[in-house]
């Protein structure tokens, strides 16, 4: 069994990428599987944590042993995040969320209209959940996790990223061919607030996960002084 340095910790995952509806039938999406997400909560369970998996359209089953909540858009997943965080030890925002939504939905299907050029599409903000939770620690000591995938520049953006979202770590992913989405493997850096940094190289995403946790739980022990 695995070293149970999670045990009696309340853990908050976030996994899958919001869906924003442009009508009964048609969304704004992204191709995140949820499988990282789905890994952290696995290895978080093994490791003795209570796990509350806050699931946004990922086509996988239920792990056992979490409490899973499903959800569809970024401010029904801002809702559950708040929600589930008040008394968490650990908060990781796993799921790649909308930056915009579409300004309205449309109660009847879009149609094309013979002769007619297509509507344009407006967007507005969604909320940025990370920040935000990340400025309201709902307990001190509370360790938040974000995660930012980077084509170039990985670490400088990553730094940046880090002290703009005022989270404790960034798992900062590469975006390539084979990596991130939709694999069963990934490749990254964790990004310390403390100015850490620990590369993780390529390989399971349940390897990733147990390096996440073994820095989030040395983080969080450091918590319990506070
Ligand atoms: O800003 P960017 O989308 O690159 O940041 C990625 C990180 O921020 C992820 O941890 C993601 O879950 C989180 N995020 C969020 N709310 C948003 C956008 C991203 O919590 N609206």
């Amino acid at each position: 069994a695995a070293v149970q340095d999670l045990a009696g910790r309340h853990v908050v995952i976030s996994a899958g990428g919001t869906r924003e509806p442009l009508d009964p039938v048609r969304f704004l999406g992204n191709r995140s599987s949820g499988k990282q997400g789905y890994a952290l909560a696995r290895t978080a369970v093994a490791r003795g944590a209570r796990v509350t998996l806050l699931s946004a359209n990922a086509a996988l089953p239920d792990p056992a042993g979490v409490d899973v909540v499903h959800v569809g858009t970024a401010v029904e997943l801002r809702e559950a995040v708040i929600r589930a965080a008040t008394g968490a030890d650990v908060v990781v925002m796993a799921a790649a969320v909308a930056d915009f939504r579409p300004e309205t939905y449309a109660t009847g299907k879009i149609k094309k209209k013979d002769g007619h050029e297509p509507e344009p599409i407006f967007l507005v903000r969604n909320p940025d959940i990370l920040a935000e939770i990340s400025a309201d620690r709902s307990r001190p000591g509370q360790v938040v996790v974000g995660f930012a995938a980077e084509t170039d520049d990985v670490l400088a953006n990553g730094r940046k990223k880090l002290a703009r979202k005022g989270c404790d770590l960034l798992v900062v992913n590469e975006v390539g061919e084979r990596k991130t989405f939709g694999s069963e493997e990934n490749e990254a850096v964790l990004l310390g607030a403390d100015g850490s940094e620990t590369p993780v190289p390529y390989g399971p995403k349940e390897v990733l996960s147990d390096t996440i946790w073994d820095v989030v739980a040395r983080l969080v022990s450091a918590g319990d002084t506070l």
